[in-house]
């Protein structure tokens, strides 16, 4: 069959965005046309992931709604579900046609020709670098806030996680190429950068013989004029270096916000969970990042339920909540995944139980969030402008040094710009203001 138009869907993190949007350009640069819907798309390419257990069932729930479309179509299942379940996934479903793992979406291309030849294709091979030396020729779809990718996998192997398995060892990409991709995306207009990477803050290369961390690539990206504004997600605790916490105080394009996720305030479960650190050093690196930049706001991810969490260990994680007072954050049931350590763990707390916890933790990250965001109200900020609705062109969007997006009633903002808005009102998750 030829394929001659193709529709991408996306599951998971940013990464998983980014990766879709250079599999984009990888089948527009093959000659296939970008589908508005899957049900008319010659080809639809599910780009997953395996996070978490729901994730990977909505995948296969996806599979099934296809199945009943009245045409014949080519199924590409692509990142974390693909390399964890790998050729198990063709028993499971008989309509996937191709089976690609995160680490060799440039090989997309020749499995569709080689389809012809062989009506199943599979590879979960971690060829990372090879796969970045042929992404990085791709164009991209642009924005003023734009993604590169700097280090991808992980080695770190948290008991809870699939991302060590799906995503391999960590891999840095070389500084020239990045700072080549982010002169691309400010030639088309970005003016913010931001640093992707499972552990973003281990990047660790070679550049012309010196060995390079993210500060040195920070502050490599910051010599480009158009750009403004630089962020790096996600971080991990133990790599928070003093070199990268000085930048804060130093660097001002560094934005004053910072995603460090902690997981738990227990000592005993962040110990169970392989975390390499306890709250005393979490806090104490909150501090050093507060004593380099005041005004810093901090960000996290927590998983609630994990196998033997007490009330106690709940607790704790409360009262860490209560004195950091995270401005915005992720928080999920602990989901059991296949292969990973935690997985082999008794887990007898009650599903009622660990549900509970979870709204008593987010009404309390709620409450936080929306004080945080009222001390905006009546006061002007820095916004960048990334976009006008489509839908209502008497909006804008935009987002303030602290990651809070805030919808702009104007008559004359410009994407790109930075402006000083006035802030009306406020909930918890966005500002409101005119201009
Ligand atoms: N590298 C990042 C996180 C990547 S995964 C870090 O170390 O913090 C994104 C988030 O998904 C994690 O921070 C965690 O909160 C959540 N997560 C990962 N595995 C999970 C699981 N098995 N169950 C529930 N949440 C999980
Ligand atoms: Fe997963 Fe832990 Fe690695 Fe983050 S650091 S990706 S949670 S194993
Ligand atoms: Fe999911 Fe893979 Fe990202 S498991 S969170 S898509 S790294």
């Amino acid at each position: 069959m030829n394929l001659s138009t193709f529709f991408v869907k996306s599951y998971g993190c940013q990464m998983n965005i980014y990766d879709s949007e250079k599999i984009t350009s990888i089948l527009e640069n093959k000659g296939l046309k970008l589908n508005k819907y899957a049900e008319d798309a010659d080809l639809i390419v599910f780009n997953t992931c395996n996070i978490r257990d729901k994730a990977a069932h909505k995948l296969y729930s996806d599979i099934g709604r296809v199945n009943k479309y009245k045409k014949e179509q080519t199924i590409a299942v692509v990142g974390c579900v693909a390399q964890a379940e790998n050729s198990e996934m063709f028993n499971k479903n008989k309509s996937i046609d191709i089976i690609l793992g995160p680490q060799s979406y440039h090989l997309l291309p020749q499995m569709i020709d080689d389809l012809k030849k062989y009506p199943k294709q599979l590879n979960t091979e971690f060829i990372v670098n090879e796969k970045f030396d042929y992404l990085s020729e791709q164009k991209r779809k642009q924005g003023v806030s734009s993604y590169i990718t700097i280090q991808e996998g992980c080695d770190k192997f948290c008991s809870f996680c699939v991302v060590p398995y799906t995503r391999g060892p960590e891999y840095s990409r070389p500084l020239e190429s990045i700072s080549k991709e982010a002169n691309v995306l400010t030639n088309n207009g970005a003016k913010e950068i931001v640093l992707l990477g499972q552990n973003v803050n281990a990047y660790d290369s070679i550049n012309n013989g010196v060995r390079v961390n993210i500060s040195d690539l920070i502050e490599e990206i910051s010599k480009n004029e158009n750009v403004k504004r630089i962020r790096y997600t996600t971080s991990h605790p133990v790599n928070m270096s003093d070199d990268l916490i000085n930048l804060h105080a130093t660097n001002d394009k560094l934005m004053p916000f910072i995603h460090l996720p902690v997981q738990s305030g227990s000592e005993s479960i962040l110990k169970k969970m392989n975390r390499k650190y306890d709250p005393n050093f979490y806090r104490r690196t909150i501090d050093r990042l507060k004593k380099a930049k005041p005004d810093i706001e901090i960000s996290s991810d927590f998983i609630v339920g994990y196998p033997g969490e007490t009330d106690q260990d709940f607790n704790d994680t409360l009262k860490l909540i209560d004195d950091i007072e995270f401005t915005q954050s992720y928080s999920f049931i602990y989901s059991s995944r296949p292969g990973t350590k935690s997985s082999t763990e008794v887990d007898d707390t009650p599903i009622s139980v660990k549900k509970e916890r979870l709204v008593v933790l987010q009404e309390k990250l709620k409450k936080i969030q929306y004080s945080f965001n009222n001390q905006f109200c009546n006061k002007t900020v820095k916004v960048l402008i990334e976009n006008q609705s489509l839908s209502n062109p008497e909006y804008f969007f935009g987002r303030t040094p602290f990651m809070q997006s805030v919808y702009i009633k104007s008559n004359d903002l410009v994407p790109g710009h930075e402006k000083d808005i006035d802030i009306t009102s406020c909930n918890h998750k966005s500002l409101y203001g005119i201009c």
